[in-house]
């Protein structure tokens, strides 16, 4: 796991959209007054959504919002790597660099997002991608795997994620899951065992009977 740490370059200071605000209420209206800090991570998440990352004021912010001290907010968004602390491109990837991926190929697409985007962490040119690797993102069945904005991208090939890179940058909508079909998370070319349709057409569930049911009241 890498250090992170706040942006070096970081905005004179943070405003909540209206619509943040509004949906942060509703997030912390699901808790006690007391415990209004259980929103913060959902609230890190509105924020992220309203600016594209977390900057200080930002969490400055919301710990003035949730009553709690910056430093508290400060260990949830540098803990998470769901939280970006610094600007990204319109599309971000992150990278699983954990050793299931690696085995299954996840230096490869090291290699297309660095010849395609740039260094980890830099934005793009057009400011359309940006980078980074993480830890486990806990799809290790499906691996290589790179989360694209807010959806996994599984069983990815070079050839794949450059497909990917090629449709974002032609602002075509890409479609999440694995790369090569794969149901869920089946063996590749599906599943090898409980295959017969009768289990899943509803054709079994016969009402229950037990030797030791009572009998049915009499009318
Ligand atoms: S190791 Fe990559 S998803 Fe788990």
């Amino acid at each position: 796991m890498s250090v992170r740490r706040l942006a070096a370059e970081q905005p004179d200071s943070f405003a909540f959209a209206p619509k943040t605000m509004e949906d942060a209420k509703w997030w912390i209206a699901k808790y006690p007054a007391d415990r209004k800090q259980s929103a913060v991570i959902p609230i890190l998440w509105l924020v992220q959504k309203q600016e594209g990352w977390v900057s200080e004021p930002a969490i400055q912010a919301i710990a003035a919002l949730l009553d709690m001290p910056q430093i508290r907010v400060l260990e949830v968004a540098t803990f998470y790597t769901m939280f970006h602390l610094h600007p990204v491109g319109k599309h971000h990837f992150q990278l699983c660099g954990t050793t299931p991926c690696v085995l299954r190929g996840a230096e490869e697409l090291k290699k297309v997002c660095k010849s395609r985007i740039g260094e980890k962490f830099a934005v793009s040119p057009d400011g359309l991608f940006s980078w980074e690797e993480v830890e486990c993102v806990g799809a290790c069945v499906n691996a290589p795997v790179i989360a694209i904005d807010d959806y996994y991208h599984e069983d990815l090939t070079p050839e794949a994620l450059e497909a990917l890179i090629d449709a974002l940058a032609r602002g075509e909508k890409i479609k999440p899951g694995s790369a090569i079909g794969r149901k869920t998370s089946a063996p590749e070319g599906g599943p090898d065992v409980l295959k017969d349709a009768t289990l899943y057409d509803g054709s079994l569930a016969k009402p229950l009977t037990l030797p030791n049911l009572p009998e049915p009241a009499k009318a």
